[in-house]
Protein backbone atom coordinates (compact mmCIF):
# COMPACT_ATOMS: atom_id res chain seq x y z
CA UNK A 1 0.00 0.00 0.00
CA UNK A 2 1.26 3.03 -1.25
CA UNK A 3 1.47 6.35 1.68
CA UNK A 4 -1.49 8.82 1.67
CA UNK A 5 -0.23 11.56 0.17
CA UNK A 6 0.81 14.45 2.36
CA UNK A 7 0.77 11.94 5.07
CA UNK A 8 3.01 12.61 8.44
CA UNK A 9 5.60 9.51 7.03
CA UNK A 10 8.68 10.53 7.20
CA UNK A 11 11.19 7.69 6.30
CA UNK A 12 12.81 5.21 8.33
CA UNK A 13 15.41 2.35 6.79
CA UNK A 14 14.59 3.80 3.14
CA UNK A 15 10.84 3.32 3.49
CA UNK A 16 8.03 5.88 3.60
CA UNK A 17 5.68 5.05 6.76
CA UNK A 18 2.03 4.69 6.79
CA UNK A 19 -0.33 6.96 8.95
CA UNK A 20 -2.43 5.07 10.83
CA UNK A 21 -5.92 6.24 12.93
CA UNK A 22 -7.20 4.19 16.05
CA UNK A 23 -10.87 5.18 16.47
CA UNK A 24 -11.66 4.09 20.38
CA UNK A 25 -8.57 2.82 22.91
CA UNK A 26 -10.83 0.80 25.14
CA UNK A 27 -9.90 -2.83 25.82
CA UNK A 28 -9.04 -3.99 22.76
CA UNK A 29 -7.91 -0.67 20.81
CA UNK A 30 -5.53 0.02 23.83
CA UNK A 31 -4.15 -3.44 23.85
CA UNK A 32 -3.11 -3.33 19.80
CA UNK A 33 -1.93 0.00 20.44
CA UNK A 34 0.21 -0.77 23.23
CA UNK A 35 1.61 -4.15 21.06
CA UNK A 36 1.98 -1.35 18.12
CA UNK A 37 4.27 0.77 20.61
CA UNK A 38 6.28 -1.97 22.28
CA UNK A 39 7.26 -2.76 18.63
CA UNK A 40 7.01 0.22 16.38
CA UNK A 41 9.70 -1.42 14.03
CA UNK A 42 7.48 -4.39 13.64
CA UNK A 43 4.40 -2.34 13.32
CA UNK A 44 5.82 -0.29 10.49
CA UNK A 45 4.19 2.58 10.35
CA UNK A 46 4.53 6.60 11.40
CA UNK A 47 3.01 7.95 14.46
CA UNK A 48 -0.32 6.23 15.46
CA UNK A 49 -3.07 9.00 15.94
CA UNK A 50 -5.68 8.00 18.18
CA UNK A 51 -9.33 9.98 18.82
CA UNK A 52 -10.86 8.71 22.35
CA UNK A 53 -13.42 10.56 23.96
CA UNK A 54 -12.61 9.17 27.12
CA UNK A 55 -8.69 8.48 27.16
CA UNK A 56 -7.57 5.91 29.93
CA UNK A 57 -4.65 7.36 31.74
CA UNK A 58 -2.16 4.69 29.84
CA UNK A 59 -3.55 6.38 26.93
CA UNK A 60 -3.22 9.74 28.26
CA UNK A 61 0.53 9.13 29.23
CA UNK A 62 0.91 8.17 25.49
CA UNK A 63 -0.01 11.49 24.34
CA UNK A 64 1.92 13.10 26.87
CA UNK A 65 4.87 11.61 25.99
CA UNK A 66 4.88 12.24 22.11
CA UNK A 67 4.26 8.69 21.63
CA UNK A 68 1.21 8.76 19.79
CA UNK A 69 -1.25 12.22 18.82
CA UNK A 70 -4.59 12.22 20.92
CA UNK A 71 -7.68 13.79 19.63
CA UNK A 72 -6.01 16.16 17.41
CA UNK A 73 -7.24 17.57 13.92
CA UNK A 74 -8.15 15.02 11.26
CA UNK A 75 -6.06 14.43 8.32
CA UNK A 76 -6.60 11.38 5.72
CA UNK A 77 -4.64 8.47 6.63
CA UNK A 78 -3.59 5.21 5.33
CA UNK A 79 -4.83 3.05 7.33
CA UNK A 80 -8.39 3.57 9.96
CA UNK A 81 -8.55 0.70 12.54
CA UNK A 82 -12.33 1.22 14.08
CA UNK A 83 -12.02 -0.80 18.08
CA UNK A 84 -15.27 1.78 19.27
CA UNK A 85 -18.29 -0.61 20.18
CA UNK A 86 -20.76 -1.73 17.51
CA UNK A 87 -23.40 0.78 18.54
CA UNK A 88 -21.47 3.46 18.56
CA UNK A 89 -20.79 3.31 15.34
CA UNK A 90 -23.20 5.01 13.47
CA UNK A 91 -22.26 8.44 15.56
CA UNK A 92 -18.66 8.20 15.72
CA UNK A 93 -18.75 7.41 11.74
CA UNK A 94 -19.09 11.68 10.87
CA UNK A 95 -15.79 11.98 12.92
CA UNK A 96 -13.67 8.57 11.45
CA UNK A 97 -15.03 9.66 7.81
CA UNK A 98 -12.86 12.97 8.23
CA UNK A 99 -9.80 10.41 8.44
CA UNK A 100 -10.36 8.69 5.81
CA UNK A 101 -9.09 9.25 1.80
CA UNK A 102 -9.35 7.66 -1.46
CA UNK A 103 -7.15 5.18 -0.51
CA UNK A 104 -7.49 4.40 2.84
CA UNK A 105 -7.70 0.78 4.93
CA UNK A 106 -10.44 0.41 7.34
CA UNK A 107 -10.38 -2.49 9.76
CA UNK A 108 -12.77 -3.02 11.89
CA UNK A 109 -12.89 -4.97 15.05
CA UNK A 110 -16.43 -4.20 15.74
CA UNK A 111 -18.69 -6.94 15.96
CA UNK A 112 -21.43 -7.63 13.91
CA UNK A 113 -20.63 -4.20 12.03
CA UNK A 114 -20.58 -5.49 7.92
CA UNK A 115 -18.52 -4.38 5.45
CA UNK A 116 -21.18 -3.03 3.47
CA UNK A 117 -22.40 -1.18 6.49
CA UNK A 118 -19.01 0.33 6.87
CA UNK A 119 -18.07 0.67 3.24
CA UNK A 120 -21.39 2.80 3.10
CA UNK A 121 -20.99 5.17 6.27
CA UNK A 122 -16.97 6.33 5.20
CA UNK A 123 -17.16 5.80 1.43
CA UNK A 124 -14.34 3.16 1.16
CA UNK A 125 -14.35 0.05 -0.68
CA UNK A 126 -10.95 -1.62 1.24
CA UNK A 127 -11.97 -3.16 4.57
CA UNK A 128 -11.09 -5.26 6.92
CA UNK A 129 -13.31 -6.82 8.87
CA UNK A 130 -12.08 -8.81 12.05
CA UNK A 131 -13.12 -10.48 14.92
CA UNK A 132 -11.17 -10.78 18.19
CA UNK A 133 -12.09 -12.18 21.51
CA UNK A 134 -11.05 -11.16 25.24
CA UNK A 135 -7.93 -13.23 25.32
CA UNK A 136 -6.39 -10.30 23.06
CA UNK A 137 -6.41 -7.81 25.67
CA UNK A 138 -3.34 -9.85 26.95
CA UNK A 139 -1.92 -10.71 23.67
CA UNK A 140 -3.15 -14.24 23.99
CA UNK A 141 -6.24 -14.11 21.89
CA UNK A 142 -7.22 -15.13 18.22
CA UNK A 143 -8.74 -13.01 15.75
CA UNK A 144 -10.46 -14.21 12.67
CA UNK A 145 -10.49 -11.96 9.49
CA UNK A 146 -11.97 -10.92 6.55
CA UNK A 147 -11.49 -8.61 3.72
CA UNK A 148 -13.38 -6.83 1.20
CA UNK A 149 -12.51 -7.70 -3.12
CA UNK A 150 -11.13 -4.40 -3.59
CA UNK A 151 -7.85 -5.67 -1.13
CA UNK A 152 -4.76 -7.28 -2.47
CA UNK A 153 -1.70 -8.48 -0.89
CA UNK A 154 -0.95 -5.32 0.58
CA UNK A 155 -4.15 -4.97 2.89
CA UNK A 156 -3.93 -8.49 3.63
CA UNK A 157 -0.41 -7.93 5.28
CA UNK A 158 -1.22 -4.38 6.47
CA UNK A 159 -4.36 -6.12 8.39
CA UNK A 160 -2.20 -9.03 9.37
CA UNK A 161 0.26 -6.75 11.25
CA UNK A 162 -2.09 -4.51 12.66
CA UNK A 163 -4.24 -7.59 14.47
CA UNK A 164 -0.85 -9.53 15.54
CA UNK A 165 -0.72 -7.80 19.07
CA UNK A 166 -3.83 -9.29 19.80
CA UNK A 167 -2.36 -12.96 19.73
CA UNK A 168 -3.04 -15.54 16.84
CA UNK A 169 -4.39 -14.08 13.34
CA UNK A 170 -6.19 -16.25 11.20
CA UNK A 171 -7.69 -15.51 7.17
CA UNK A 172 -8.23 -14.30 4.77
CA UNK A 173 -12.12 -15.68 5.78
CA UNK A 174 -14.87 -15.02 3.44
CA UNK A 175 -17.31 -12.37 5.29
CA UNK A 176 -20.10 -15.00 5.74
CA UNK A 177 -17.92 -17.36 7.96
CA UNK A 178 -17.51 -14.22 10.27
CA UNK A 179 -20.69 -15.31 12.52
CA UNK A 180 -19.29 -19.12 12.73
CA UNK A 181 -15.96 -16.97 14.10
CA UNK A 182 -17.94 -14.94 16.57
CA UNK A 183 -19.39 -18.01 17.87
CA UNK A 184 -16.47 -20.06 18.02
CA UNK A 185 -13.91 -17.85 19.22
CA UNK A 186 -15.52 -14.74 20.07
CA UNK A 187 -17.70 -16.24 22.14
CA UNK A 188 -15.62 -19.09 23.01
CA UNK A 189 -14.05 -18.12 26.19
CA UNK A 190 -16.83 -17.89 27.88
CA UNK A 191 -17.73 -21.42 27.58
CA UNK A 192 -14.03 -21.88 29.18
CA UNK A 193 -14.45 -19.95 32.07
CA UNK A 194 -17.85 -21.92 32.28
CA UNK A 195 -16.07 -24.99 32.17
CA UNK A 196 -13.72 -24.11 35.01
CA UNK A 197 -17.11 -22.76 36.83
CA UNK A 198 -18.63 -25.69 36.65
CA UNK A 199 -15.54 -27.85 37.29
CA UNK A 200 -15.23 -25.58 40.63
CA UNK A 201 -18.53 -26.00 41.58
CA UNK A 202 -18.71 -29.55 41.48
CA UNK A 203 -15.12 -29.93 43.39
CA UNK A 204 -17.13 -28.53 46.19
CA UNK A 205 -19.84 -30.89 45.97
CA UNK A 206 -17.28 -33.86 45.90
CA UNK A 207 -16.17 -32.35 49.28
CA UNK A 208 -13.72 -29.93 49.23
CA UNK A 209 -13.40 -26.76 50.73
CA UNK A 210 -14.20 -23.73 48.68
CA UNK A 211 -10.78 -22.18 48.18
CA UNK A 212 -9.38 -25.67 47.47
CA UNK A 213 -12.04 -26.21 44.81
CA UNK A 214 -11.46 -22.42 43.20
CA UNK A 215 -7.68 -23.14 43.48
CA UNK A 216 -7.67 -26.73 41.96
CA UNK A 217 -10.65 -25.75 38.56
CA UNK A 218 -8.95 -23.03 37.75
CA UNK A 219 -5.10 -24.06 37.74
CA UNK A 220 -6.74 -26.87 35.63
CA UNK A 221 -7.59 -24.99 33.02
CA UNK A 222 -4.73 -22.63 32.56
CA UNK A 223 -2.37 -25.94 32.80
CA UNK A 224 -4.56 -27.92 29.85
CA UNK A 225 -4.97 -24.63 28.16
CA UNK A 226 -0.73 -24.30 28.32
CA UNK A 227 -0.52 -27.68 27.41
CA UNK A 228 -2.37 -26.96 24.73
CA UNK A 229 -0.53 -24.49 23.54
CA UNK A 230 2.95 -26.22 22.81
CA UNK A 231 0.96 -27.60 19.86
CA UNK A 232 -0.22 -30.88 20.66
CA UNK A 233 -3.73 -32.28 19.29
CA UNK A 234 -6.54 -32.10 21.99
CA UNK A 235 -8.08 -35.81 20.98
CA UNK A 236 -4.45 -37.16 21.73
CA UNK A 237 -3.48 -35.12 24.81
CA UNK A 238 -7.12 -36.39 26.05
CA UNK A 239 -6.30 -39.87 25.44
CA UNK A 240 -2.93 -39.34 27.43
CA UNK A 241 -5.12 -38.63 30.52
CA UNK A 242 -7.08 -41.22 30.13
CA UNK A 243 -6.43 -44.88 30.98
CA UNK A 244 -8.88 -47.84 29.82
CA UNK A 245 -11.44 -48.22 33.00
CA UNK A 246 -10.03 -45.59 34.86
CA UNK A 247 -11.17 -42.77 36.85
CA UNK A 248 -10.88 -40.18 33.76
CA UNK A 249 -12.45 -42.94 31.40
CA UNK A 250 -15.72 -42.64 33.56
CA UNK A 251 -15.96 -39.30 33.42
CA UNK A 252 -15.51 -38.99 29.91
CA UNK A 253 -17.92 -42.00 29.41
CA UNK A 254 -20.84 -39.07 30.97
CA UNK A 255 -19.15 -35.99 29.30
CA UNK A 256 -19.44 -38.16 25.82
CA UNK A 257 -22.84 -39.44 25.96
CA UNK A 258 -24.88 -38.94 23.36
CA UNK A 259 -26.31 -35.51 23.83
CA UNK A 260 -23.56 -34.67 26.07
CA UNK A 261 -20.72 -32.20 25.96
CA UNK A 262 -19.33 -32.43 22.51
CA UNK A 263 -23.37 -31.92 20.82
CA UNK A 264 -24.03 -29.21 23.30
CA UNK A 265 -21.21 -27.25 22.02
CA UNK A 266 -22.11 -27.96 19.08
CA UNK A 267 -25.87 -26.55 19.35
CA UNK A 268 -24.23 -23.67 21.47
CA UNK A 269 -21.88 -22.77 18.72
CA UNK A 270 -24.91 -22.76 16.56
CA UNK A 271 -26.98 -20.86 18.59
CA UNK A 272 -24.21 -18.18 18.49
CA UNK A 273 -23.79 -18.41 14.89
CA UNK A 274 -27.48 -17.47 14.24
CA UNK A 275 -27.77 -14.46 16.92
CA UNK A 276 -24.79 -13.23 15.45
CA UNK A 277 -26.50 -13.03 12.03
CA UNK A 278 -29.64 -11.58 13.69
CA UNK A 279 -28.03 -8.65 15.07
CA UNK A 280 -25.38 -8.23 12.01
CA UNK A 281 -28.76 -7.74 10.16
CA UNK A 282 -30.62 -5.81 12.69
CA UNK A 283 -27.82 -3.15 13.27
CA UNK A 284 -27.90 -2.81 8.98
CA UNK A 285 -31.04 -2.29 9.42
CA UNK A 286 -30.61 0.67 12.02
CA UNK A 287 -27.44 2.16 9.92
N1 LIG B 1 -13.91 -7.38 24.11
C1 LIG B 1 -14.04 -8.43 23.32
O1 LIG B 1 -13.94 -9.60 23.68
C2 LIG B 1 -14.31 -8.25 21.88
C3 LIG B 1 -14.36 -9.38 21.06
C4 LIG B 1 -14.60 -9.18 19.72
C5 LIG B 1 -14.81 -7.91 19.24
N2 LIG B 1 -14.76 -6.85 20.07
C6 LIG B 1 -15.02 -5.55 19.53
O2 LIG B 1 -13.99 -4.67 19.84
C7 LIG B 1 -14.53 -3.37 19.95
C8 LIG B 1 -13.98 -2.72 21.18
O3 LIG B 1 -14.33 -3.51 22.31
P1 LIG B 1 -13.75 -3.13 23.73
O4 LIG B 1 -14.04 -4.26 24.63
O5 LIG B 1 -12.36 -2.63 23.56
O6 LIG B 1 -14.72 -1.88 24.09
P2 LIG B 1 -14.42 -0.63 24.98
O7 LIG B 1 -13.43 -0.94 26.03
O8 LIG B 1 -15.75 -0.04 25.37
O9 LIG B 1 -13.72 0.37 23.96
C9 LIG B 1 -14.39 1.14 22.99
C10 LIG B 1 -13.80 2.54 23.07
O10 LIG B 1 -14.24 3.33 21.96
C11 LIG B 1 -14.49 4.62 22.44
N3 LIG B 1 -15.35 5.44 21.58
C12 LIG B 1 -16.68 5.63 21.65
N4 LIG B 1 -17.09 6.48 20.71
C13 LIG B 1 -16.00 6.87 20.02
C14 LIG B 1 -15.79 7.77 18.94
N5 LIG B 1 -16.79 8.46 18.39
N6 LIG B 1 -14.54 7.92 18.47
C15 LIG B 1 -13.55 7.27 19.04
N7 LIG B 1 -13.68 6.41 20.07
C16 LIG B 1 -14.90 6.20 20.56
C17 LIG B 1 -15.12 4.38 23.79
O11 LIG B 1 -15.10 5.54 24.54
P3 LIG B 1 -16.25 5.76 25.67
O12 LIG B 1 -15.89 4.85 26.78
O13 LIG B 1 -16.18 7.18 25.99
O14 LIG B 1 -17.56 5.38 25.03
C18 LIG B 1 -14.24 3.27 24.35
O15 LIG B 1 -13.13 3.76 25.01
C19 LIG B 1 -16.05 -3.51 19.98
O16 LIG B 1 -16.58 -3.06 18.76
C20 LIG B 1 -16.28 -4.97 20.13
O17 LIG B 1 -17.41 -5.39 19.39
C21 LIG B 1 -14.51 -6.98 21.38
Amino acid sequence: MPPASGQSGGKSGGELKQAVLLAGAGRMGAAMARGWLRNPKAAGFGKLHVIEPQPSEEVADWAKGGKINLNRKPQPVDIAVLAMKPQGFAKAASGVAAWIGPNTLVVSIMAGVTMRTISAALGVTKVARAMPNTPGAIGMGVTGYALSSKCGEAEKAATEKLLAPLGGVVGPLDETKIDAVTAVSGSGPAYVFLLAEALEAAAKAAGLPDAVAAELARKTVIGAGALLSEGGDPADLRKAVTSPGGTTAAALDVLMAPGAMPELIRKAVEAAAKRGAELSREAEKKS
